[in-house]
């Protein structure tokens, strides 16, 4: 079995990386990566890359991770991998998972299609570390998606999952035809967590209209499924959702000790040319 390290090379050949001081090509280097004026980024002992020049304080800690893991692993966001899956133009593609968590989305569709090949970046190192754990062999980056780590045109298709845009950035990266596939909240999504907290349902609109003003919206689906879930994983969908970061532990757990027997999973896809 390759090492992660040995999997990040790997995955590094597809020739992708930018430097993030000169913007020429990066490439690798012994054991790092370097351009031609010899700006190197060192390879974390994790198996990734990391971007930023300092840490980035972010809400997404590793026990939010941790538990959003559970969740993918019960099963609860399958339906959404598969609507991306479908609506991505057949043949191989180069993904690109901005924002991508523990990269759950990105293994889902690269363990499916060995032909494919496929880059995370997050800008929270924890989630990062965790997305190294994945199977599937992918270029895992610590960086930020208002200045991606990536050459002009080096993807086929850009994810976007629940994740801050930076439209101008995702449509430097895809390649003229490329897609971004954009998943954001459907008014129903998470309506049990917002109902017990006393929370009006997600304000529709913002997103389709931006990108309907923006862009052109080649293919629109929404996926609606209620969960029904054991107290173990209503308390993990609790501690996997940003929308509780501004409750204190003692106050997630207490919400995690009042389980709803269902959770709304209703998130729109839209495929998206830039
Ligand atoms: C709600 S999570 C979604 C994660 C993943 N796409 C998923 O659906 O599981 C939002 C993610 O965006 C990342 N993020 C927020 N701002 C970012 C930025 N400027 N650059 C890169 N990642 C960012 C966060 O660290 C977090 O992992
Ligand atoms: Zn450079």
């Amino acid at each position: 079995m390759l090492s992660k390290r040995d999997k990040l090379y790997q995955a590094a050949e597809m020739n992708i990386l930018r430097c993030p001081v000169c913007g020429g090509d990066l490439t690798r280097q012994g054991d790092d990566f370097a351009c031609a004026q010899r700006h190197r980024v060192n390879v974390n002992r994790k198996g990734c890359l990391n971007f930023l020049s300092s840490p980035v304080d972010s809400c997404y800690d590793a026990a939010l991770f941790q538990a959003r893991r559970r969740v993918f692993a019960a099963g609860c966001y399958q339906p959404v991998a598969d609507a991306i899956e479908a609506m991505l133009p057949e043949g191989t593609h180069c993904l690109l998972d901005a924002g991508c968590g523990d990269g759950w989305y990105l293994n889902a569709l690269l363990e499916k299609h060995a032909d494919w090949q496929g880059a995370g970046v997050d800008i929270s190192r924890d989630a990062i570390f965790q997305a190294t754990d994945q199977p599937c062999t992918a270029l895992w980056c610590v960086g930020d998606l208002r200045k991606l780590p990536f050459r002009d045109g080096a993807f086929t298709a850009v994810l976007d999952v629940l994740t801050p845009a930076n439209y101008e950035e995702f449509r430097r990266v895809l390649k003229p035809d490329g897609l971004l596939m954009k998943v954001y909240p459907g008014s129903e999504y998470l309506r049990e967590i917002r109902a017990a907290r006393g929370m009006e349902p997600y304000a529709e609109g913002q997103v389709e209209a931006y990108l309907h003003e923006k862009a052109t919206v080649v293919e629109a689906r929404r996926v609606t499924v209620r969960h029904r879930v054991t107290p173990e994983v209503w308390r993990d969908f609790v501690w996997m959702t940003p929308l509780n970061q501004d409750l204190s532990d003692e106050e997630k757990e207490a919400l995690a000790q009042r389980p709803a027997e269902t959770v709304t999973v209703d998130l729109h896809i839209a495929a998206v040319k830039l």
